[in-house]
């Protein structure tokens, strides 16, 4: 229809895409016959097949073995090539880019490795695109500040600092002194929150950590007094709705809450979370939530005009988007 081709073809920026959860099964078993790594999948129809998720932790358990290929520098600009070009195919202009270093540096791998690659293919890419670095929530706090010294010679490389993985009792009050850190290193800081975890969460992740952005942040909708501090904040949330339905936060798209949060006045954004596992890159997202959700042009204008508004990028170059 019209409408889908416009919200297919209009400028739009990623604010919530996990470099690690680009990985395709294509590139995973060829990742792993040039570094002779063992797979625990016999085909990538096999591996394939796995992708049937319960919850976040049966993702997470399969996205670390995946990630278990990556071990040379090339391996990330490899990974990172790749989702510049689907991301330029669905004409996202601007992409700010999680990585998981403490995924890689637990199995040898140099950070600097990790983020040289990453970094490379972002300056080389076919779009804009910048970094922000993930602290894994369900290990300590003192494994994220180690990691955070280990990253400081790299500091020009990453424009902020994130916390995924594991949320349900890893809430984002555990993180309060390397956010502190992060903070005074003038790091943009953002969190994943509320997205198993509960409303509270998220209003620690506000409150103790200071982020400027939350990712997923769909259980607000729970706490009508937290939904209004967001509205009148202007805290944008980085939704995912294939990620939502795959991890099944919501059971269908048809019940997801993305016009709901519109509707309540919060800055929402649509992004694509981890494309490789959940079936589909930003378009993919964008058509699902259209295709079940009665969203409109409104929408579709209001959707790309928060992404680039929710975006890191200095004032005037959002200028140019908005
Ligand atoms: N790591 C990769 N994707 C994630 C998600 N959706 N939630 C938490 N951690 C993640
Ligand atoms: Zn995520």
């Amino acid at each position: 229809t019209q409408l889908l081709h416009i919200v297919r073809n209009m400028p739009k920026a990623e604010l919530h895409i996990h470099i690690e959860g680009s990985l395709e099964p294509e590139l995973i078993f060829a990742l792993a016959e040039r570094n002779g790594v063992q797979l625990a999948y016999p085909s990538v129809d096999a591996l394939r097949a796995a992708y049937d998720f319960k919850d976040l932790q049966s993702f997470l358990d399969i996205y670390y073995a995946g990630a278990s290929v990556l071990l040379k520098e090339q391996d990330f600009y490899d990974m990172t090539a790749a989702y510049l070009a689907k991301a330029k195919a669905d004409h996202v202009r601007h992409a700010e880019i999680f990585f998981d270093p403490q995924t890689h540096t637990a199995r040898g791998v140099p950070i600097g490795d990790v983020i040289d690659g990453i970094h490379r293919a972002c300056q080389e890419g076919p779009i804009s695109a910048t970094l922000i670095l993930c602290f894994l929530r369900h290990l300590s706090e003192e494994d994220a500040l180690a990691t955070l010294e280990a990253a400081l010679p790299y500091r020009d490389k990453f424009i902020g600092v994130g916390l995924d993985s594991s949320e349900v009792g890893h809430p984002p009050e555990k993180f309060a002194r390397v956010f502190a850190r992060c903070r005074e290193l003038g790091l943009h800081l953002v969190a994943h929150a509320g997205e198993e975890g509960p409303p509270a969460y998220i209003e620690t992740a506000l409150d103790v950590l200071h982020v400027e952005r939350i990712d997923h942040g769909v259980r607000c909708l729970e706490d009508a007094a937290l939904t209004r501090r967001i509205a009148a904040e202007k805290m944008a949330l980085t939704v995912c709705p294939l990620s939502n339905i795959k991890l099944r936060v919501f059971d269908t798209m048809k019940e997801h809450n993305l016009l709901q949060l519109l509707d309540a006045g919060l800055v929402a954004t649509v992004n694509s979370d981890d494309p490789a596992y959940f079936g589909g890159y930003l378009n993919d997202n964008f058509v699902a939530a259209f295709e079940s959700l009665p969203l409109g042009l409104q929408h579709a204008h209001e959707l790309a005009k928060n992404s680039f508004a929710a975006s890191f990028l200095e004032p005037a170059k959002k200028q140019q988007f908005l």
